[in-house]
């Protein structure tokens, strides 16, 4: 009913709109007034902590895509390998686990039949599980060693958007946690950081607040049939994801690519008034990707594409190559996606309701799979 939507047309509306307040939530409690994680609920010991020798993140979709970006962050905040694999994929190829692996499984419903078979598979041998769940007591979280809940509150809409945001948020927490009962890199970084990430939903807030033009380009771009999306580090898994809620919702022809990967390829794809979303780096700190990336806008745009970049506050570099520019506020370069993916949430539900689709039950889709 409209009540239970909140006075929106849709509750994927509603649930873009409740993202500031379900990344507050995720976070609340979570971190002391001396800036340390206070992450006692994940009942895994320190000790066992610090003994792991590898983190393996399984999921699927959108969640898939939220341990895409939880791989950069582990890897540079604690220095632990991390590999992150596909549900669907993991149990079939034989992967090597043990006792010092920890298993990460992201599922928003937690009754994911491909996620809960995959952590079933890594507790046989023998390694540790953590869920990163938003349903309480569902499946995954019962049969895993180990939960921590995400506080997005019930997520109505089959295209996941403030799940996805507080998933990032927990992959986040982890990270760092793992960081801090460890030692490694805990220094001035990581307290910036957390320091960052205790105001990051009011950034989120900031970009909900600029949106009417990305409405309005979505519906100008209502006739296509496809869309590219490109990004670097953590940007690579945002475009896949904005891919994603465009084929879901829009039904329309949707790749996210690497952007160094154009040129072994995808670049033959780019024709005249093609779109290509380009998710650009910060040009802080990081300042070689930024430039690599806005040096691919300049060949796809040479090319004719029709580009729509979504860039930092003050990047000026890219303005003479942008024929759409969508400003994000500053954040550290990890922390980035969660501020860039708000833009193509709102872009494929607004392609999606020009196009006439249903946007809270696109075809064929179901909100919880479980089945393998
Ligand atoms: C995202 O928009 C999807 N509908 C889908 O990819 C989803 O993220 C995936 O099925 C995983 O679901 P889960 O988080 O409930 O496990």
């Amino acid at each position: 009913s409209a009540a239970e939507k909140g006075g929106y047309d849709y509750f994927m509306l509603k649930e873009i709109a409740e993202q500031p307040k379900a990344v507050a939530d995720t976070l609340l409690g979570r971190i002391d007034a001396a800036g340390s994680l206070t992450l006692d609920e994940v009942r895994i010991s320190a000790s066992e902590l610090r003994e792991v020798d590898k983190v393996v993140i399984v999921a699927c979709g959108t969640a898939f895509h939220a341990g895409l970006i939880a791989k950069y962050a582990i890897e540079h905040w604690t220095r632990i390998p991390c590999e992150v694999e596909l549900a669907s994929e993991f149990r079939y190829r034989d992967p090597i686990l043990g006792a010092r692996s920890l298993v990460i499984a992201i599922s928003q419903s937690g009754e994911t039949m491909d996620t809960l078979m995959a952590l079933r598979h890594a507790r046989e041998q023998g390694s540790k599980v953590l869920a990163i769940c938003n349903t309480n007591g569902s499946t995954i979280p019962r049969e895993s060693d180990a939960v921590l809940y995400t506080h997005a509150g019930p997520e109505v809409a089959v295209a996941s958007t403030k799940a996805f945001l507080t998933q990032l948020v927990a992959c986040y927490l982890v990270a760092l946690y793992l960081g801090q009962v460890r030692g490694t890199k805990w220094g001035d970084e990581i307290s910036a950081v957390i320091r960052d990430l205790s105001h990051i939903s009011g950034e989120v807030e900031r970009v909900l607040e600029t949106m009417e033009p990305v409405r309005a380009l979505a519906r100008s771009l209502a006739s296509k049939d496809t869309v590219l999306f490109l990004g670097r580090h953590v940007g690579y898994p945002v475009a896949l994801e904005g891919a994603l809620k465009l084929k879901e919702l829009a039904y329309m022809h949707a790749e996210g690519f690497a952007a160094g990967e154009l040129k072994h390829g995808p670049i033959a794809l780019i024709e005249e008034d093609l779109p290509v979303v380009v998710v650009v780096p910060s040009p802080r700190g990081r300042s070689v990707l930024h430039d690599k990336i806005v040096s691919n806008i300049q060949e796809i745009r040479a090319r004719g594409a029709r580009t729509i970049v979504i860039a930092e506050e003050g990047d000026e570099a890219v303005v003479p190559y942008a024929d759409h520019l969508i400003r994000i506020p500053a954040t550290p370069t990890l922390l980035q996606p969660l501020v860039a993916t708000v833009p193509l949430q709102v872009f494929a539900c607004e392609l999606a309701t020009a196009r006439g689709n249903e946007v809270d039950q696109p075809r064929n889709l179901a909100k919880s799979v479980t089945v393998e």
